[in-house]
């Protein structure tokens, strides 16, 4: 079929559309958010995710980020409770004391003016807000459990730019053995931690698994077992893949957002102090930012909105189909990888009202709509049934992260700063990113 595709020259000649291979596998990419629209939303359904090699599936766990069909709508359905906004509110004082306990740890830094690295400090305060946050009192063995799946992630950072031969992943290599161990210890933790909540939680009345991720996961699924969908409850490996879902989905992603938000602040000091006065009018004599401060920071939404128009810590979203299938006027062959190009529709200037390479959050400023020529260009957390369904806490820690951090410094970048984003599964700098900061005196 491609064969045939491949000789219409109308398809290619048209320079908004090509295909590259793969290997053997030809990849499609898409330049019209028309045709964006309809593999995610209309047509959702006739598409599926890529397949992933089975050594990069043990990071991933078999959850809401590798299902599809009727297992992926169950188990949306159950972990949906866990994100609502008012649950998520509730996390807002966990984030921002974790915020503070680290500007503690940077104090010797700013002393001395020395540059702090932002985007590890960033990883690893992303490491324990959602360790917090998905685990709470369980924190401890939540942390433990992320540190390792840490590792897996550096692992499969490396395998994702290797060759995959089939069957692979079965070789007692060094990688594999090491590989298999670190994901035996983080089953076994998780399976005796989620024991552990659902005989606590089943000796308390109400919804007594906790407030955190898990606990409202556990609830939820509980509901389901108590209705008269039994048969539609999750398991427990199936509760252990989703928590591993949690923190490969929402850390990683998470910290290069606020990373690159620093960096723009950092360059763009007349923001940076925009932001700083709407933030301490939000926050007031409390110093620390709430729930309801939130709702006041609409400078700071606009910074965010920009910040993942320029930086998307997922730079692509990928599909494929096992039929042949018609988006708008284009047949898409059986076996194709469609890619929608996040990164590259947010820097199209065709797509956008104001200059595109440049950080002008003002085009935010009467919505997302307002900013876009094009509908559906922007799409940082993708969109339709399959969009991310960590937005509003990824924008929650962002919001909190941020608003501390400007209450109690200003900062600047380092001269040895490199700018070189790069692609490690998520977007990131490749050489660190390196802020001065100087702490803010009372008047
Ligand atoms: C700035 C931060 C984030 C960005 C940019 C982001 C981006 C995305 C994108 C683009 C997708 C769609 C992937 C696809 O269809 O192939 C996605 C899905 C997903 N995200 Fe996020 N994400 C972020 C934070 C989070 C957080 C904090 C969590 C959870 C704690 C999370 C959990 C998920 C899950 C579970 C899915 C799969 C949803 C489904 O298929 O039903 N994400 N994310």
């Amino acid at each position: 079929m491609w064969f045939e595709v491949f000789h219409n020259k109308n398809f290619f000649l048209s320079g908004e559309h090509f295909i590259y291979w793969v290997g053997f596998q030809p990849r499609y990419i898409i330049r019209d958010p028309e045709q964006g629209k309809e593999l995610l939303s209309t047509k959702s359904g006739h598409f599926k995710k890529v397949s992933i090699r089975p050594d990069i599936k043990d990071l991933l766990g078999i959850g809401l980020v590798t299902l599809d069909g009727e297992e992926w709508a169950r188990h949306r359905r159950i972990v949906n409770p866990a994100f609502f906004v008012d649950k998520l509110k509730a996390m807002v004082p966990t984030m921002s004391d974790l915020t503070i306990e680290l500007m503690e740890k940077w104090e010797p830094h700013v002393k001395e003016k020395e540059a702090i690295n932002v985007a590890e400090e960033f990883q690893k305060l992303g490491a324990d807000i959602i360790a917090h946050t998905a685990f709470g009192s369980s924190f401890a063995e939540g942390k433990m459990v992320f540190d390792l799946q840490h590792e897996l992630h550096m692992l499969a950072s490396k395998l994702g730019s290797t060759i995959y031969i089939p069957g692979s992943q079965y070789f007692p290599s060094r990688e594999n053995l090491y590989r298999k161990s670190i994901n035996k210890k983080i089953e076994k933790v998780l399976g005796q931690l989620i024991e552990n909540r659902m005989e606590s939680g089943e000796a308390t009345e109400g919804d007594g698994y906790g407030n955190d991720l898990l606990g409202l996961m556990l609830a939820a699924n509980q509901g389901v077992m108590n209705g008269n969908m039994k048969g539609l409850s999750m398991g427990l490996h199936e509760l252990i893949d989703e928590c591993k879902t949690f923190f490969f989905a929402g850390h990683e992603t998470t910290a290069s957002l606020i990373t690159f938000m620093f960096l723009l602040l950092a360059t763009h000091p007349e923001w940076q102090e925009r932001l700083r006065e709407e933030v301490l009018e939000a926050c007031r004599d409390k110093r620390i930012p709430t729930a309801d401060s939130l709702n006041n920071m609409k400078l700071v939404n606009m910074v965010i909105y920009e910040t993942l128009r320029l930086y998307p810590p997922a730079i692509l979203v990928m599909r494929e189909t096992d039929s042949d299938l018609k988006l708008r006027d284009k047949v898409i062959p059986a076996g194709t990888v469609i890619v929608v190009p996040i990164i590259a529709w947010h820097h199209y200037e065709r797509f956008w009202e104001m200059e595109v390479k440049e950080f002008h959050p003002e085009r935010f400023e009467e919505g997302i709509l307002k900013a876009c020529k094009v509908p559906g260009a922007y799409l940082p957390f993708s969109f339709g049934p399959r969009n991310c369904i960590g937005q509003v806490f990824a924008t929650i820690e962002a919001k909190v992260v941020l608003a501390t951090v400007l209450q109690r410094y200003r900062f600047r970048m380092s001269p040895h700063y490199v700018h070189a984003p790069t692609v490690a599964l998520t977007l990131k700098p490749e050489f660190g990113m390196p802020i001065v900061f100087e702490e803010i005196f009372e008047p």
